[in-house]
């Protein structure tokens, strides 16, 4: 059995989908793993330590490929990079189905068995390998830090013989893995935090870390939780009476964090143009759900904003932005997840294609799209 693990190639995308310590692991499940040259450069891993843990280093994404039965990447191969799949092997990254279809339609036209990592059910035992959690954590953490490093004061209290300065009042809108785990970052740093969120369930959590919680409780938000937990498109009357409440709430705020998602529709719009004209001067905004077309309606992709002094921050890709910690979590799932397509005792491939997980998330297989959300029968 061989895995291949491609070099990122994609502008922003600075991540590794293996570490040497993952590449160990496969190793010991019976692997032989090639590691494009330089793939690990920008998570901080040379060559050398890929070379250290039993991996050969292949000079271009073609050699690692060849003889490949699993290709691991991080963002989904570009047109350039597909002709370089194999025939008949699996690819394991997140493929970004509903912005790509073409995309699909190559991998069955190549015989490819594609997965897409970001399709994980968000059940028990899938924990382990749900790519989105573990970056999205990492993307609330850094998009506090992202903040502060535009915000012109500090976030904790300070009391100096020059004066006092005030604590940062901090809220963030989504309170989903990033939500949480900004909330966290904030309260850290010594920010006054408040959050919002349509899910009621969040209310617990949002006060278990010792933020403020703030939102429209009414009968639709009692209903505003799916099944598989995530949110749904709130209605024109909700949303009417959410904005009032965050109109509000907003003038008040320094820092703004959003992480608002709706999965497979675009990001709510939850901070208008009006709603910035109400914030201080100075005051920061990130907006984690840019790449979704944005909670703020200023915001722009991969740009940072200035609105009459209030900074809107749209930085792209934000888990690549902590590309060594983001990789380490992100090959772990990877690790986790095609452990599961191995037989452990004949050292073979064996997939149980009745599996729930797998059903999930593959996209194509045998020659055709399988997945009834993007084409699929
Ligand atoms: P997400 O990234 O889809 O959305 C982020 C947050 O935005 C969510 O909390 C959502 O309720 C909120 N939101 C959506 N529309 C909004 C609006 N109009 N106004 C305010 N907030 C809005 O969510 P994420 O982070 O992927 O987590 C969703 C849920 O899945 C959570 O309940 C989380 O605890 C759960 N989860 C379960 C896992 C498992 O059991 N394996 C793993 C990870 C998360």
């Amino acid at each position: 059995m061989k895995i291949a693990v491609w070099k990122e190639t994609r502008g922003d995308e600075r991540r590794v989908a293996a570490t040497p310590d993952t590449v160990k692991k496969f190793i010991d499940l019976g692997f032989r793993v090639a590691v494009e040259a330089g793939a690990g450069l920008n998570s901080s891993i040379p060559d050398a330590a890929y070379l250290d843990a039993g991996a050969t280093i292949a000079k271009s994404a073609r050699d690692a490929a060849s003889g490949a039965d699993i290709i691991l990447k991080v963002s989904r191969p570009t047109a350039k990079e597909r002709p370089n799949l194999p025939k008949g092997v699996i690819l394991v990254a997140i493929l970004a189905p509903h912005a790509d279809a073409e995309s699909i339609k190559a991998y069955a036209r190549g015989g490819v068995t594609a997965f897409a990592m970001e399709l994980m059910p968000r059940i028990t035992r899938a924990q382990s390998m749900d790519v989105l959690s573990s970056q999205s954590n990492l993307a609330g953490y850094k998009a506090v830090l992202d903040a502060a490093g535009v915000y012109g004061r500090v976030f904790p209290m300070m009391m100096t013989a020059a004066g006092t300065l005030a604590p940062a009042k901090v809220m963030v809108m989504g309170v989903g893995v990033a939500g949480l785990q900004a909330i966290a970052t904030a309260r850290r740093l010594g920010a006054i935090v408040s959050a919002t969120d349509v899910r009621m369930a969040t209310k617990e959590q949002v006060e278990s870390l010792g933020a403020k919680f703030v939102m429209v409780e009414d009968d639709e938000a009692r209903e505003a939780e799916t099944a598989g937990g995530y949110a749904k498109e709130m209605s024109k009357a909700y949303q009417k009476k959410q904005a009032a409440l965050i109109g509000e709430t907003i003038q008040k705020q320094d820092i703004v964090i959003t992480t608002a998602l709706i999965p497979g529709r675009p990001a709510p719009v939850l901070i208008t143009k009006e709603m910035v004209k109400t914030m201080r001067p100075g005051s920061v905004i990130v907006d984690l759900a840019v790449e979704m077309g944005g909670n703020c309606e200023l915001s722009k992709p991969g740009e940072v904003v200035d609105a009459g002094g209030v900074k809107i921050v749209g930085y792209l890709n934000v888990p690549s932005r902590l590309a060594a910690d983001a990789s380490a979590l992100y090959a772990k799932n990877l690790l986790n997840f095609v452990t599961m397509l191995v037989d452990a005792e004949k050292k073979e491939i064996a997939i149980d294609w009745d599996d729930e997980i797998l059903k999930a998330i593959t996209l194509a297989r045998g020659g055709k799209i399988v997945h009834p959300n993007y084409g699929g029968k």
